[in-house]
């Protein structure tokens, strides 16, 4: 009985520690010199998998009036940059994190999509906190997300009583 309950231990222990180093959804590194360049002046690049090709035309087209800034470029690097994310955008290619990002309804930001919504309920006062100041602001909370894709959080830097509540429940 005893080496029953100790293998359980074992195995429950196991268990735990599988769950604690599960790891973070990650996309795939944006190695497109252009889209570096280009897209990283004002904000991190963002993955081409979380939005579709109806939205990043919309987006790569309309560069003049860029969320209020003018981003504009020229039409040859315009158009690299479109067809980067063209190739790579979640209703064409068939990458995890493309197929996790994928909507019926496509959304026009990435932060209106219900993966993004889903996994960040109750962070509504994060988001204005001076370090993170837009939920766009991916970098500020996912520090290796442009470097490695990689989606582990550390928002250390938040008071404990906005990290509680931030997060998928
Ligand atoms: C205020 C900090 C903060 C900002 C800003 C933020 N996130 Fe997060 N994000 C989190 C936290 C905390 C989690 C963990 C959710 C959980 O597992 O409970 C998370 C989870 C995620 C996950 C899921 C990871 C997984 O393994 O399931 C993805 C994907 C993600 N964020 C992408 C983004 C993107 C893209 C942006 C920017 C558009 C962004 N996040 C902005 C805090 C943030
Ligand atoms: C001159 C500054 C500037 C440049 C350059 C720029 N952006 Fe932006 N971008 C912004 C601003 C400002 C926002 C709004 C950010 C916010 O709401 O916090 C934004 C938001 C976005 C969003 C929406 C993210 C979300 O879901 O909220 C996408 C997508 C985006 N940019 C793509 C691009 C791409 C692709 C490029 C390169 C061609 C680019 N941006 C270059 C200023 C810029």
């Amino acid at each position: 009985m005893r080496t029953f309950i100790l293998a359980a231990a074992i195995l429950f222990s196991a268990s735990l520690f599988n769950t604690s180093t599960v790891q973070a959804e990650t996309f795939p590194v944006i190695k497109d010199q252009t889209v570096l360049t280009e897209c990283t002046e004002c904000h991190m690049a963002f993955p081409p998998e979380t939005l579709s090709t109806v939205a990043w035309t919309k987006i790569i087209n309309g560069l003049e009036d860029h969320y209020g800034e003018d981003a504009s470029l020229d039409a040859a690097t315009t158009a690299i940059i479109l067809d980067y994310h063209l190739k790579n955008a979640n209703d064409v290619t068939n990458t995890r994190a493309a197929n996790k990002w994928r909507m019926s309804f496509p959304v026009m930001r990435i932060i209106d999509a219900s993966r993004f919504i889903k996994k960040h309920k109750g962070c509504e006062a994060a988001w204005v906190h001076k370090d993170v100041g837009s939920k766009a602001n991916c970098l500020s909370c996912h520090k290796d997300m442009q470097t490695t894709g990689s989606t582990k959080e550390n928002i250390s830097f938040l008071p404990a009583s906005i990290r509680r509540t931030c997060g998928e429940d």
